[in-house]
């Protein structure tokens, strides 16, 4: 699909000043409103994660923060990032005011720009945010784009997210499973053990432990189909890890037309974010499901 450049539409004021909103929602990043505490609290976040994540996140992630050069300097120049990931995978983050609906965000994806919410959480927000914001989308998401595989996958990703939502919110379902599973809360097999690379993960102090270190929740080998017929929890960390084996193989998984597999999907009743399938689960680890939630999986 063609992407017409943004079109500057109007001014609006918004919490962080009067900020220039375009037609597709992309704005400027206003750098020079951010507040030293904003800064404080980038700095606080990454200096927290970077001592917890090595030996925890996979080696592409780190390899790719260090790469851009982020650090405990203040929030970064999405410009100045730019120049670091349009030219190795042709990728550029956009800012944007927040959750984009799903079809502008597909459209970002397909087109190799990734969108970041311009603000960033308050000092008392360090260790939980319902919505996603600067340092959740920037240093959670931003360091795989420079992966060629991944960013691949990315870019898959959103031009299979346009064709699902022309086929039906059952389809967004089971892709926004997959998203979910992967993107924000994957696992991936090393031959040092298993390291996380899910942006909701890196970016969460508590689940980066949580998600490797605790026997309560399942960790299971990726399976397609498997992973999109999952409901999946938004108020906890999650009962289920997904655990791949490479990038490539969830690039090479989700290469085919998904069309049919909406179809058989349609058909079965979707399991619950706890369950595991032992006739036909790889499992890395049968969670104890100490401190679950009971109630509904979204
Ligand atoms: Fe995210």
């Amino acid at each position: 699909m063609e992407h017409t450049p943004p079109r500057k539409v109007e001014h609006q004021q918004t919490d962080r000043g009067y900020v220039p909103v375009y037609a597709t929602g992309v704005v400027e990043q206003p750098w020079d409103s951010y507040s030293a505490t904003d800064h404080e609290v980038w700095n606080t976040l990454y200096a927290r994660q970077c001592k917890l994540l090595p030996g925890r996140a996979c080696q592409e992630f780190l390899d790719g923060l260090a790469r851009f050069g982020m650090g405990e300097k203040g929030i970064p120049k999405f410009s100045e990032l730019n120049e670091v990931l349009t030219a190795a995978t042709g990728w550029q983050i956009v800012a944007v005011e927040g959750l984009l609906p799903d079809e502008v965000f597909f459209d970002h994806l397909a087109n190799r720009r990734f969108p970041v919410s311009w603000w960033i959480r308050k000092p008392d927000q360090l260790d939980y945010l319902s919505e996603p914001d600067l340092f959740h989308d920037l240093f959670g998401h931003v360091p795989l784009l420079l992966n060629p595989v991944f960013a691949d996958y990315m870019q898959a990703y959103g031009r299979g997210g346009m064709k699902a939502f022309g086929i039906g919110p059952e389809a967004l379902m089971n892709l926004t499973r997959l998203y979910w599973y992967t993107v924000e809360f994957g696992l991936i097999d090393t031959p040092d053990g298993l390291r996380i690379y899910g942006a909701g993960i890196v970016s969460s102090k508590g689940e980066s432990i949580y998600c490797l270190d605790s026997e309560a929740p399942n960790r299971i080998g990726f399976d397609l189909e498997r992973v999109m017929n999952t409901r999946y929890r938004i108020d906890s960390y999650q009962q289920t890890y997904f655990v791949i084996d490479s990038f490539e193989q969830l690039f090479e998984a989700t290469t085919p037309d998904f069309t049919p597999i909406y179809a058989r999907l349609a058909a079965r009743p979707p399991h619950a974010a706890g369950d595991v399938l032992d006739t036909s689960d790889r499992v890395f680890n049968y969670g104890t499901r100490e401190g679950w939630a009971t109630n509904a999986d979204t």
